[in-house]
């Protein structure tokens, strides 16, 4: 990433936390060519540098996408104690002494930060982590996290403003997740890391994410076997080491990419993605007839002609990741025929449905199904973003609209995208991001 970019971003973050935010702008343009370089995963960075905390010294995180959340996991880092500096695709992170108390202005933007939790319980056998909603973890549940947690001896109490945990010393045991939780199985393996003896988790999450992590551990000298699989076993020791470490490809951001040629039409190459990490989204944009393939320099995908409809459900890894759906839903609202898409992660996660049809999809949702009736164009309006996956959806939905289309409230996209109208100009798309006042 160039530097003018990254102080371009740095701006457009700097109005955010202004509280301005951004629109995209987008305007017809035909068929995508070109290439588009995928960053860093962001949900493996943020990780990555929670576990920093584990180990005294000086941290190198290589291939770090320049994204709002980084930032955050920045402050809280500093917060808690730590040094920690930017340049283009790299975060320097210097551990010495760590308080660790996460507090809850900084945690309340970013659900992510919980991923302290584990580290430093593991280390410090205390951690003070502010949850947002304190007692009622309803809309952020990290029961499981806890549960896990307290499978290997550790104690928490809630208080208004978060959860307080307690551990003289880790022991380690078997951890029987209800559910492959991303969050849950990071915690606990990076806590087991540090335990006495032994831990297993079984019916661990699967995602390429935690095998980034567990081998980022490994190399700052964890014992940590079967990241990747439903059970994880982690062999305790002592004492960790800082170590640099390059994050793994984005296969969500690359996924936004798949979902713009195969609105737009095209042909293009997604440098740097990971056919791997992608075969089921793969093979479900190949049903649509989307031909996508592993290239020596990433992956390969063209579309000419418009897609067919397909039903689909989400799953932990290796299915059809939730975060994927929204760009899938963009896809099969102009797709060919009718699709029933199945929500299995999260309640409600259909929000940006609305926005949608404000640009003439047909699509009607009843608890965690939605029925999308594909039509042949949409029509460019004024759309409002939810989140990051629901406001990059949008923008690639109007790459196919007729018309020009507005998505206000955009902020969200800058946090898991370093500069998304910019790649798309790229590929020879028709949008740009503009700085909003606050009304
Ligand atoms: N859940 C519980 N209790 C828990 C933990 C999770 O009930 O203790 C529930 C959640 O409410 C949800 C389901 O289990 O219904 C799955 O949650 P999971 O813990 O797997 O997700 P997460 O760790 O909170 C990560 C990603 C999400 C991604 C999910 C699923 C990060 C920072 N976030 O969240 O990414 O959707 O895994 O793959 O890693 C995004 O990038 O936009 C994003 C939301």
């Amino acid at each position: 990433m160039s530097v003018l970019r990254c102080v371009v971003t740095q701006v457009i973050l700097a109005a955010m936390s202004d509280h301005s935010t951004t629109e995209f702008v987008i305007e017809p343009a035909g068929p995508l060519s070109g290439t588009v370089v995928i960053g860093g995963a962001k949900n493996s960075v943020l990780k990555l540098m929670a576990a920093t905390t584990m180990a005294t010294g000086t941290h190198t995180i290589y291939n770090v996408p320049d994204i709002f959340d980084v930032g955050v996991m920045c402050r809280l880092l500093e917060s808690m104690g730590a040094q920690t500096s930017r340049r283009p695709g790299v975060v320097e992170i210097v551990i010495g002494d760590i308080d660790p108390v996460a507090p809850f202005e900084l945690v309340e933007q970013m659900r992510a930060s919980t991923a302290v939790l584990g580290p430093l319980l593991g280390r410090f056998g205390r951690v003070e982590v502010g949850i947002p909603g304190g007692d009622d973890f309803g809309h952020r549940p990290i029961d499981m996290h806890l549960t896990g947690l307290e499978t290997l001896g550790a104690t928490f109490e809630t208080s208004p403003r978060g959860v307080i945990g307690r551990a003289d010393k880790l022991t380690g045991g078997v951890v029987q997740l209800g559910f492959p939780s991303v969050g849950a199985t990071e915690n606990i393996m990076m806590a087991a890391v540090m335990a006495h003896g032994t831990t297993y988790i079984e019916n661990a999450a699967r995602e390429p994410e935690i095998a980034d992590l567990a081998s980022m551990l490994n190399k700052m000298g964890a014992g940590i076997t079967g990241s990747g699989t439903s059970t994880i076993r982690i062999e305790g020791v002592d004492e960790l080491e800082a170590v640099s470490h390059r994050v793994i490809p984005d296969r969500i951001q690359a996924a936004t990419f798949l979902a713009a040629v195969g609105v737009s039409q095209g042909e293009i190459l997604l440098e740097g993605a990971r056919y791997d990490h992608m075969e089921m989204v793969c093979q479900k944009v190949g049903e649509m007839g989307l031909r996508t393939s592993p290239d020596r320099d990433g992956i390969w995908a063209m579309s000419n002609s418009r897609l067919r409809a397909v039903d689909l459900s989400t799953l932990p890894y290796p299915g059809v990741a939730t975060d994927y759906k929204p760009f899938l839903v963009a896809l099969l609202a102009v797709a060919d025929g009718t699709s029933i898409v199945t929500e299995n992660l999260f309640a409600g996660r259909f929000r940006y449905v609305d926005e949608l049809v404000h640009l003439g999809a047909q699509i009607r949702t009843d608890g965690n199904h939605a029925v999308v009736r594909g039509v042949e164009q949409l029509s460019g309006a004024h759309v409002v973003s939810h989140d990051i996956r629901a406001g990059a959806a949008l923008i690639v939905a109007a790459l196919g609209a007729q018309g020009q289309t507005i998505v206000r409230d955009t902020g969200h996209v800058a946090r898991g995208y370093p500069d998304l109208a910019g790649d798309l100009r790229s590929l020879g798309a028709n949008v740009i991001e503009r700085p909003v006042e606050p009304v």
